[in-house]
Formats: structure tokens, sequence, C-alpha cells
């Protein structure tokens, strides 16, 4: 029986205070707060926001309408709590619009009570095999103003879908308890901030790390080398450096050094050093920030959680991550959410600070400041009222990532086998509503224009007849888009005919990008399908992924001739591929770093190219079986993580693309300098029969030195990451 975690999210508000600014005010060495508590922002929770709204917000886009139809229960754990007596999971069960057949608790025992939860949900879920459970962690870290406790102030909230289908992590039975009366950190019913001793409290949080550990052993029989990774409870980052010290020596073994301590914790702090403590969420912010930024793939990893709770009640216990766990992460939006945070001056977090939301005013509005989708505006009558927030422009963003084909260009054309991957590159399309017509920003192909409906739809059945004299060999694929801007021009036209053939009103679509256009890296795909994706979703559909690939597969035909599909197919998902006759398996062990270069737009085109080695294929029949080893090399190598063997299925590869005739003599100097220098490249793409240029290469080797070539050759080795992600929405609304 497998149950665990479905899906999470992370949201806390618009705001952050930097703890450079408050410690320069409150006169103390800003390293005090920066070092000595790891802690380098907080996030400031505005007036209109509270456990309620900001649970809701992090929830809200991490239930489709089936997941909302089976979810039998609502823990709400928080130690911010809105009132005494109702249960502030109630308020989200309707804003969410949650059946009614449902389980509604409120959870209280410090920034425990989310384990408590996670806990409870696994029982329950062991007797409701076909429900699932949302589990919200929602709180306000908050001391007194110039107290010692102050820089270790924050907020936000945690949204754990919880089910049999655990498709990021499954709960492992087992886990180590830990419960003794002591006063470290309180807050009595009269007061709005926490009392604290402070030290006292974090000796107690190390006490009972020890305790709870030797209680999970002994219920479990797991050692410490049995964990991948471990996560802590994180009141400020130094702390949960501190307990992972404190474990080893309590285990007798040695203390690690500060790189070897910032490699095992680094990226489950990284989230909580610029947003300060959130209670009860705070260990499951650490969950998501390992998640997100670890480089390494950590399918299959065990990692061991330290939950602590003052008063107290701490848990140690373990999860399980599943493979492919990445697919349903949304790290992107959590990157995207802390980067668009506002900074604060001290007076407005102060006045912030002081705004008592809930006063015991029976009637108030609240100013409008968070940008959540949900928010508190007020109450009416002593009862809270919680408002969704209307669209005011009703925007659409959809992202969509780069590609680069790391082996088998051309040779899969011949049915050999082809790795590809998506690549942190992006093209960003974004919809905006307008009177009417088509106005069209294309930033990267330089194009600003407008047109009616109906002269779009005359240039979408030009450019359709055009591939059909192309298709009956009448005219070459170079005279059917004449124009780049024209295949955006078709794309909109042609999702609109679809979906919306008599639509009235306009709007506008504006696209920028940072991958290199007609260089291999996707660019043209990238367009397709963030545009598809950005209109259809402006258009109010939600069409599956087979109709979106159909859909951009019309546009693509018009630029490549008969288009695989390949780079669509990455750009929609995201990761790395294998493809082998018209199937696509993803090899999601292939992840990292990449360095690439560019060498400049190819001056011949892939049609070009593909004619030229098609005759080398059927000169030489041997050289498709060739391509299909070294590609099968180059993915083993990728796995394995063996440099030495990589170089050498990429010289390889180099040496079958030059048999071809792709690699222009300039390329395949500057391969063999990177060869000397005991590095290895290849072109990604189509490459060229003329010209200097071949579009990206993919360089492998030492950095320093490949740079160092690169610079005296005139161009600009990169680094890029491989992208988990495929193309999604960036945001849905803006209120
Ligand atoms: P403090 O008294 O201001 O700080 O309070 P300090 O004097 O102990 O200094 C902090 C660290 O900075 C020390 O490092 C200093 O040496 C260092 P350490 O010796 O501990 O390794 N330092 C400097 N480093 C570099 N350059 C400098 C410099 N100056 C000093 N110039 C305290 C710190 C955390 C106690 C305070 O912020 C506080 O009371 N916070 C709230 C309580 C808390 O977070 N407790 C944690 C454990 S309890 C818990 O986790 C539960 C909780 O989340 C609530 C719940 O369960 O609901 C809080």
């Amino acid at each position: 029986m497998s149950i665990g975690i479905e899906r999470i999210r992370f949201y806390t508000p618009p705001f952050y205070l930097s703890l450079e600014t408050l410690a320069k005010a409150r006169g103390i060495d800003p390293d005090k707060y920066l070092v000595g508590l790891g802690q380098e922002k907080m996030a400031v929770i505005p007036p209109d926001e509270s456990v309620v709204s900001m649970a809701a917000n992090a929830a809200e886009s991490i239930l489709t309408e089936k997941d909302k139809q089976q979810i039998g229960m609502v823990l709400f754990a928080t130690e911010s709590g809105v009132d005494q007596s109702k249960a502030a999971g109630i308020y989200v069960h309707s804003l969410l619009g949650l059946p009614k057949h449902c389980r509604v608790l409120e959870l209280k025992q410090a920034c425990y009570s989310a384990t408590g939860g996670l806990q409870l949900a696994y029982s329950w879920l062991a007797q409701h095999p076909k429900q699932k459970v949302l589990l919200l962690a929602s709180d306000v870290a908050r001391y007194g103003l110039n107290t010692p406790g102050e820089p270790s102030q924050g907020g936000g909230a945690i949204a754990m879908l919880l089910s049999h289908k655990p498709s990021i992590l499954s709960i492992e039975p087992g886990s180590g308890m830990y419960t003794t009366d002591v006063m470290d950190f309180w807050r009595p019913n009269y007061r709005d901030e926490a009392l604290v001793e402070g030290k006292y409290s974090c000796e107690i949080y190390l006490k009972a790390l020890a305790e709870t550990w030797d209680h999970y052993h002994s219920e479990t029989q797991r050692a410490y080398d049995d964990h991948d990774q471990f996560i802590y409870h994180i009141p400020f980052p130094r702390l949960a450096e501190k307990a992972h010290q404190h474990l080893r020596t309590h285990l007798a073994l040695e203390a690690l050094n500060k790189t070897e301590l910032k490699a095992a914790l680094g990226s489950s702090l990284s989230y909580s050093r610029q947003t300060g403590n959130c209670y009860s969420g705070s260990l499951y912010l650490g969950l998501v920030s390992l998640l997100d930024q670890h480089k390494q793939d950590l399918s299959g990893q065990r990692i061991g959680c330290y939950s602590y709770g003052s008063g107290c009640v701490a848990e140690f216990f373990s999860l399980k991550v599943t493979r492919g766990y990445q697919d349903h992460l949304d790290t992107r939006a959590h990157k995207q959410m802390l980067k668009a945070r506002r900074e604060l001056s001290l007076a407005e977090y102060e006045e912030y600070y002081r705004y008592h939301a809930m006063d015991g005013e029976p009637n108030r509005e609240l100013p409008k400041t968070t940008h959540g989708r949900f928010r508190f505006a007020g109450t009416k009558d002593h009862k809270p009222i919680y408002a969704e927030a209307k669209p005011l422009t009703h925007d659409v963003q959809a992202v969509a990532p780069g590609k680069i084909i790391l082996s088998g260009e051309h040779a899969v054309v011949q049915g050999a086998p082809a790795l590809v991957t998506a690549v942190n590159r992006y093209t960003t399309a974004t919809v905006t509503p307008e009177s009417e017509g088509l106005s069209l920003e294309l930033k990267d192909l330089e194009h600003f224009g407008t047109a009616t409906f109906d002269k779009l739809k005359q240039i979408k059945d030009r450019l359709q007849d055009a591939h059909q004299k192309f298709a009956r060999g009448e005219r070459g694929i170079r005279d059917v888009i004449q124009k780049p801007f024209e295949l955006m021009q078709y794309t909109i036209s042609h999702t609109l005919e679809r979906f919306d053939p008599k639509r009235k009103s306009g709007f506008k679509v504006n696209t920028t990008s940072d991958i290199p256009i007609g260089c291999g890296m996707g660019s043209s795909a990238a367009s397709i399908v963030s545009t598809n994706y950005a209109v259809t979703h402006f258009l109010g559909e939600h069409i599956d992924n087979k109709s979106q690939f159909e859909l951009s597969l019309a546009a693509e035909n018009l630029q490549h001739g008969r288009s695989s599909g390949i780079d669509l197919h990455v750009v929609m998902h995201g990761g790395c591929h294998w493809f082998e006759q018209g199937k696509a398996e993803r090899c999601g062990g292939i992840q990292g770093e990449l360095m690439i270069l560019n060498t400049g737009e190819p001056s011949s085109t892939t049609g070009d190219c593909v004619s030229a080695a098609t005759q080398k294929f059927v000169s030489d029949p041997t050289l498709t079986a060739q391509f299909s080893e070294v590609t099968e090399a180059v993915k083993a190598n990728l796995l394995k993580h063996d440099d030495k063997g990589l170089i050498k299925a990429i010289k390889r590869n180099h040496q079958l693309l030059c048999q071809l005739g792709v690699v222009p003599t300039h390329v395949q100097t500057l391969i063999r300098e990177i060869e000397q220098a005991g590095g290895a490249a290849k072109i990604c793409g189509a490459g060229s029969i003329s010209g200097d240029a071949a579009g990206i290469i993919w360089a492998v080797g030492d950095y320093k030195a490949l740079k160092a070539i690169a610079k005296q050759q005139g161009y600009v080795l990169e680094k890029v990451q491989i992208e988990s992600k495929g193309v999604a929405l960036v945001t849905e609304q803006t209120a």
C-alpha cells in the first residue's frame, strides 16, 4: 500500500523585508541575521491576508475538478487561527468549492500540527482508498517589534494533496515520537505575539531531535546511512544546520565541514532563507525547497524528516521520493512567486505589523494590497469576508522551454533513435483582451502589427494552400512561410477557427524569448506551443495534450514540410526523451547542466541538410546502425554520469555527422580544439552544408578550458539546465 503526497504547493504573500534593513534599523550587525541565523529576507503578511486566504491560494492551483470531488477530508494545521470555534478549513472548503460530504478539522500543536495531520491522513486514507485528503499548513510567525525573535518572523502556507497516488512522495510506516511539557514558546489567548524563551527553545528543539531519532531507530531499525537526505523544521536556517550536526554527534559521526553541510542541507534551506519561519508549514517548505532546488535526481531516495512544535511535541519520520516526481512539482511557479515579491521599507513593514485587521470592529473593509486569487476582504457583523479577486485584465501567459538534440539528429529520419532534451531557455506568450481584431507584438521577430480576424483567416487559407502545393511537389518549403511572423498568424488563426470562429472581441498576443532563432534550439516549436497554449486558455478551452500537439503540428509542418513532432513533444512535456520509431519515452534520470555554444544561424535550411544527409545514408547503409549505437552510448553514459565514456561517444557522434557533410569546416576546427583540450563537442540540429555556422553545439569537458577556447574563437560558452517542465501557464489572471 502506497500513500503519500500527490501534489504540494507553497504560497507566500507578495511582500518581504530584507533582514539587512531590519538589522540596520535595530542597530545590529547584519551578519548576526545573515550569518548567525542564516536568514536573508522575511515574508511580511499584509492586512488583507490571513491563514485562510494563504491556504486557499496555495491549494487552488493544485486541485483539478476531479480531485475536488474525491476530497473526503480537509485538515488545517495552524497556530494563527482566526476563530476559537469555527475551523479555518471550512472557509477554504467553501472558497474552493469542495464537496459537502467532507470532514473538516483544525489541528493545533505549534509547528508540529501539520505532521500530526499527515499521519492522521495516512491512517484515514488506509481506510478510504478511493478518497483524497487536502492537508493545509498556514501560519503567520509573529514576535514583538525590537525583540530577539523579530528577525525570525515570516509566514506562508503549504497545501498538500494526499492520496493513494503518491506521484511525489510516499509516507513510510514507522516514526519516532517525543512529548514533554516545556514553556519554550507559547501564545496565550490574550496576545497577538508569541512569548518565547529563545535560547531555551533551541536547546529543547535539539534535545527532542535526539529523543525522536532514538525512538524512530528502535521502531524502524533504520540507521543514519539508510537516509539519502534530511530535512528539519526551520525556525531559522542556522538551527536546521545545527540540528544536522547535532544528530551526527549524537550518533558518534564526525561533524561536517561548511562545504559538506551546504551540500547536505543547502537545497532544503533555500526557500526559508527568503521567507522566514512559517511555523506549521516550515518543515514542508524545506521539503518543497529540496525537491525544487536539488540539482540531482532524487527519485527513489529516502528523506529523514524532523518535525518540532514548541511546548513540545516532536516526531522523526521518513518519506520516499517517487520516480518522475519532477513532473508533478510547481518549481517554476514557486521561483516566479518569490522573484515577483516587492521589498518593503522598514516603515511599510511596521505599518503592516501594527495593522490589526481583526480588532473587534464588527464592520470593516480592508485595503487591497495582496495579489493572490483569494484575499481577506474585511468583516461584516463580525463575520469574516473572503473575496475572490475579479480579473481586471484577464491576461493569460504561457511559457514553453527550448530544446536541444543530444544525439540522433538526421539518423532519426532514417528510423534510428534520438535523444532530445528541454532546456531552460524560454518563450513566453501573453494574451491580453482588446476591443477587436488581433494585435501582434513579436519582440524576438521584431514584428508589430494588427489584422482583423477576416484578414487573419485569409492569411491562414493562403498558407495552407501553399503547403498543399509543397506536398504535391509544386513548390519548395521555403516558399510556404515567407515571413517568420506568418507562422504565428497561422497558429493563432488556426486555434481561433477551431474554438471560437465567430469571435467578435479582439486580443493582443505578445511573445518574448531568450531562445536564439534558427539555431536548433526549438525557437519555433516554443513559440507555436506557448502561443497555442496561451490562446486556447484565453478562449476558456482546456484541451488535452493530444489535441494541443495536433494543433501545433499543423503549424510546424508549414515551417518544416513534414515535421517529426519531436521538438513539439519535448517543448510540451519538458525533460529528456528517447525517440524511436515514432514513440517517445521519458529519460527521467538524465538531468542537470549542459554546456552549449552558439556558432550562429546556419546559411542552409534544415530541408537542404536533410536531403544532403539522406544521400549519404543511401550510399552507406551501415550509417544508420552506427548512429543508433552512438546514441545508445550517449544515453548510457549520461545516466551513469561517466564523463570519459560520454566524451568518447560524443567524439564518435561528431565524426559520423562530419561524414554526413553537415558540419562546416569552421565548426570542425573549433571542435578539434575542444577535443585537443580533452573535451568533445557536436552539433545539435541539422547543421549546415554551406557557410561557417552550424547553430548550437553541445560541448563536454573542462569548463574553464572550453570557455577560453570559445572566447578565443569569438564565441560564448553558456551553461544551460535540463528543464523538467514543459509548457505551462504563468498566470491565468492578474488582479
Ligand atoms: P538572539 O539572542 O538575538 O541571538 O536570539 P544570539 O545572540 O543567540 O545570536 C544568534 C546567533 O548569531 C549566534 O550563533 C551568534 O553567535 C551569532 P550561535 O552562537 O547560536 O551559533 N552572531 C553573529 N554571527 C555573525 N556575525 C555577527 C554575530 N552576532 C551574533 N556579528 C533566537 C536568537 C533564535 C533565540 C531568537 O531569534 C528567537 O528567540 N527566535 C524565536 C524562537 C525560535 O526561533 N526558536 C527556535 C527553536 S523553537 C522552534 O523551532 C519552534 C517555533 O518554530 C515555534 C513553534 O513551534 O510553533 C519557534
